[in-house]
C-alpha cells in the first residue's frame, strides 16, 4: 500500500504531501460528519419484492423503469417537465425532487405514482392490482389482506428503492482508505473543497439535503421558479435543492431543465453562477476526474450497509 502511494506521490508530485493531508482533513469535517449511511431497513422481503414488480409494471400510464432505466444509472437522460432525476442512491437523500420540497422518500414516490404512473387515487390503485393477479399475489404477501392503496404501492416501491443503493471507491476512502482515489482524483477532490463546492454538496451524498438559488453568486437566466412553485415566496423563486452527486458523471444532460449536456460545462457553470469563480482548464478537468471517481462502484466493495 504504502509503496503503490509513493509511487504515485512521484508521478504527480503536486498532489502528494499537503495537499492529500488537507483533502483528508477536509473530507473529514464536510463529508463524515453527515455520513448518510444508516442500515438498510430491514423490509420484509416480500414487501422489497412487490415493489420491484410494480416499478417494471406501466400501471395506468408509465412504469417507472421506463424513465428511471437501470442500464442508464437509473434516468433516461430525457426531461419530463423537468430533467428525470436518477433513483439510484435517492434512499440516501435527505430532500426530493429538483425543488427538494419533498421531505420524504414515500411522499416522493406518491407523487410519482400520481404524476406518471396514472396512478390518481386509491380507486385506480385497487383496480390496478386487482387486475393483475401476480402482482395481486404480491400485495397479498406484503400486506396479507388488506385492500390496495397508493400508500401500500408506495410503501413497497419504497422499500425497493432503498436497496438502490450504490457503493464504491469513494465510499472506501471516507471509510479512511486513501487509496481508493488515484493521486489525480484526490487532486480533483482538494480543487472542490477549495473552490466551494462542498458548501452544497456535501455529506457522503454530496448533495441532496439543502436548497439554494440558482445564480446565488451572478444570475442564472432562467424562467423556472423552482421552490416558490412551491411555498409560492418570492424569496424561494430560482431555488433548488443541491442534488447529489454521486452518478453525476453518468446522467447527462444536466441541471433541473437537462439545458447543460457536458459534464465540464456543468461543473465551470457551477462555479461562475453559485460561487461567482471561473475556472481554469486545470480546476475544471481536476473536479471531473474527481466526479467520475465517485460514480466508479467497480472493483471490491462492502455490502450496502
Ligand atoms: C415519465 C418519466 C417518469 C416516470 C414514469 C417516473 N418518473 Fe420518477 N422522476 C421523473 C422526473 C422527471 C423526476 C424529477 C421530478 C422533479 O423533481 O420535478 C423524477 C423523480 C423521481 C424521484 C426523486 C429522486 C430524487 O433523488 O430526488 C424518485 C424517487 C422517483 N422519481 C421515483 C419514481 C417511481 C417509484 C416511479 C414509478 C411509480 C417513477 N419515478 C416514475 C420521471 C419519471
Ligand atoms: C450555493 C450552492 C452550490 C454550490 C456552491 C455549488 N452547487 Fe452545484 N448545484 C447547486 C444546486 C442548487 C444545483 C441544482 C441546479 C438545478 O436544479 O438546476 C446544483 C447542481 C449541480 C450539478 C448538476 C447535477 C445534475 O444532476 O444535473 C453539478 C454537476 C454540480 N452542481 C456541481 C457543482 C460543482 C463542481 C461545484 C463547485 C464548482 C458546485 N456544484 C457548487 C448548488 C450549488
Amino acid at each position: 500500500m504504502r509503496s503503490v502511494l509513493v509511487v504515485s506521490c512521484l508521478l504527480a508530485a503536486s498532489s502528494c504531501g499537503d495537499a492529500d493531508a488537507s483533502a483528508r482533513a477536509g473530507t473529514d469535517i464536510l463529508f463524515s460528519l453527515d455520513a448518510r449511511r444508516p442500515p438498510l431497513p430491514a423490509a420484509a422481503p416480500a414487501l422489497v419484492q412487490f415493489g420491484a414488480a410494480l416499478a417494471t409494471r406501466p400501471l395506468a400510464g408509465r412504469a417507472c423503469l421506463d424513465c428511471h432505466d437501470p442500464a442508464r444509472a437509473g434516468q433516461d437522460g430525457l426531461v419530463h417537465g423537468r430533467n428525470t432525476k436518477t433513483i439510484l442512491d435517492a434512499a440516501r437523500a435527505v430532500a426530493f425532487g429538483w425543488t427538494g420540497a419533498t421531505r420524504s422518500l414515500t411522499a416522493m414516490v406518491e407523487h410519482e405514482l400520481g404524476a406518471h404512473g396514472g396512478v390518481a387515487d386509491d380507486v385506480v390503485a385497487a383496480a390496478q392490482i386487482g387486475a393483475d393477479p401476480a402482482l395481486a399475489a404480491r400485495h397479498v404477501a406484503a400486506f396479507g389482506d388488506a385492500t390496495p392503496t397508493r400508500k401500500t404501492m408506495a410503501q413497497a416501491l419504497t422499500a425497493w428503492l432503498q436497496t438502490m443503493r450504490t457503493e464504491g471507491r469513494w465510499d472506501r476512502y471516507l471509510d479512511g482508505d486513501d487509496t481508493a482515489l488515484t493521486a489525480a482524483e484526490r487532486q480533483g477532490l482538494q480543487t472542490f473543497l477549495d473552490v466551494g463546492c462542498a458548501t452544497c454538496h456535501a455529506g457522503r451524498n454530496l448533495g441532496g439535503a439543502t436548497t439554494h438559488k440558482l445564480g446565488l453568486a451572478r444570475p442564472y437566466p432562467d424562467g423556472d421558479p423552482g421552490l416558490a412553485e412551491v411555498t409560492g415566496k418570492e424569496t424561494d423563486r430560482q431555488v433548488f435543492l443541491a442534488p447529489t452527486l454521486r452518478r453525476v458523471a453518468s446522467t447527462g444532460p444536466w441541471l433541473h431543465d437537462g439545458s447543460v449536456d457536458s459534464l465540464p460545462e456543468a461543473i465551470r457553470l457551477m462555479a461562475r453562477h453559485e460561487l461567482g469563480r471561473d475556472l481554469d482548464d486545470t480546476q475544471v478537468t481536476a473536479v471531473e476526474e474527481f466526479l467520475k471517481a465517485v460514480g466508479d462502484d467497480s472493483g471490491p466493495v462492502r455490502n450496502a450497509r
